[in-house]
């Protein structure tokens, strides 16, 4: 048998990287086999990877030289930075930075760049639409990541940058889910108008990562984006009412009141679904049905999704 090749699979204690790691793992015919980098090697994640056949390896995307190590010998590497974890576009940058560089001194032969928009691209700096964040950024966890596209063209790596979508996994863990609204029937809330929303099933991203693996160098050099559905607000919350069993609405929230929730991010969050509403056609083009499914068949509808997750969103009492 051929020997399998390595990827270098960054995040992997995590939802995109976790997701990724277990399509490798469930696939032993398929000739890769998953590396999965983690600064926790004996945490409980990498423990259940390394039970499927994973090997662990620690690293810390803030010690580049230790993302060298990890990559060395590596045939591919999906690479992912965690925002939320700092709040810093320039801790970001700089771990992509660390991310391209490592993959190029290791000869990486594929890279997958995690990415999203660089929204300046769409409103500059000057445009008051939305307010300027951090003195540079309009939307400072999607720029940070657009701008640091450039890190891994500049290297020359082979790469493909994969715009992925709104974790559907947010109403559990990002505290999105249904709310008590004014009158007191749950409610979802966000700043879409009645404008479609590309999600995914977090999970999903890694498989969707997966076949993009297996087609190889059909896909470096490109951008290509993925999601499970397109789908309204008020789509949205239909499906939770019809998942729970009972009433769900979706309150079209203006972005500045948003804005001004107070939680960590909302500025950030805010701005990111104005952008998603004003600039609807290219977001939701970016992001291809018929592609996500043709790279993963198993892809998740929202129904999916809400069938198998509805236990563990929380509700208000
Ligand atoms: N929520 C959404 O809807 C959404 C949609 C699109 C994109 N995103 C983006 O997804 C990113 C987060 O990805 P995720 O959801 O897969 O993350 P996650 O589930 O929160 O897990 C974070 C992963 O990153 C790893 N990590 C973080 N800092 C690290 C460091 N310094 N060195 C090594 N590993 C590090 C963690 O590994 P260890 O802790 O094991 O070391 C863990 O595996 C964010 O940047 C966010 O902007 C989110």
């Amino acid at each position: 048998m051929a020997e399998r090749r390595i990827v270098a699979v960054v995040g992997s204690t995590g939802a995109q990287g976790g997701g990724l790691a277990r399509a490798i793992l469930a696939d032993p015919n398929g000739g890769f086999t998953a590396r999965a980098l983690t600064r926790k090697p004996d945490g409980e994640a990498a423990r259940a990877l390394a039970q499927k056949g994973a090997q662990v390896v620690a690293c810390d995307l803030d010690q580049p030289e230790s993302l060298k190590r990890a990559f060395d010998g590596a045939d591919a590497a999906f690479c992912v930075t965690n925002y939320w974890e700092h709040f810093s576009p320039e801790r970001e940058l700089a771990q992509a930075r660390a991310l391209a560089s490592a993959a190029k001194s290791a000869g990486v032969r594929h890279v997958i760049w995690s990415t999203l928009e660089d929204t300046r691209q769409w409103v500059p700096l000057s445009d008051d639409r939305m307010p300027t964040l951090m003195g540079k950024y309009k939307v400072p966890h999607f720029d940070a990541k657009g701008e640091a596209d450039g890190f891994f063209r500049d290297a020359g790596v082979p790469t493909t940058w994969l715009l992925t979508s709104f974790y559907w996994d947010n109403f559990i863990y990002f505290g999105m889910g249904p709310q008590k609204g004014p009158g007191g029937g749950l409610a979802i809330a966000f700043p879409m108008g009645d404008k479609k929303l590309p999600g995914i099933a977090a999970e999903d991203i890694g498989a969707c990562a997966y076949g993009i693996l297996r087609r190889g160098a059909e896909y470096t050099g490109k951008t290509v984006g993925i999601a499970g559905e397109h789908l309204t607000g008020a789509e949205m919350a239909a499906g939770f009412s019809k998942a729970l069993g009972q009433d769900v609405r979706y309150i079209d929230l203006p972005p500045e009141v948003y804005r001004g929730l107070g939680f960590p991010g909302a500025d950030d969050l805010g701005s990111m679904f104005q952008f998603k509403r004003d600039f609807n056609d290219y977001f939701c083009a970016a992001r291809d049905l018929g592609f996500s499914r043709m790279l993963h068949p198993g892809l998740q509808t929202f129904e999916m999704w809400l069938a198998a997750n509805k236990g563990s969103i929380p509700l208000p009492a």
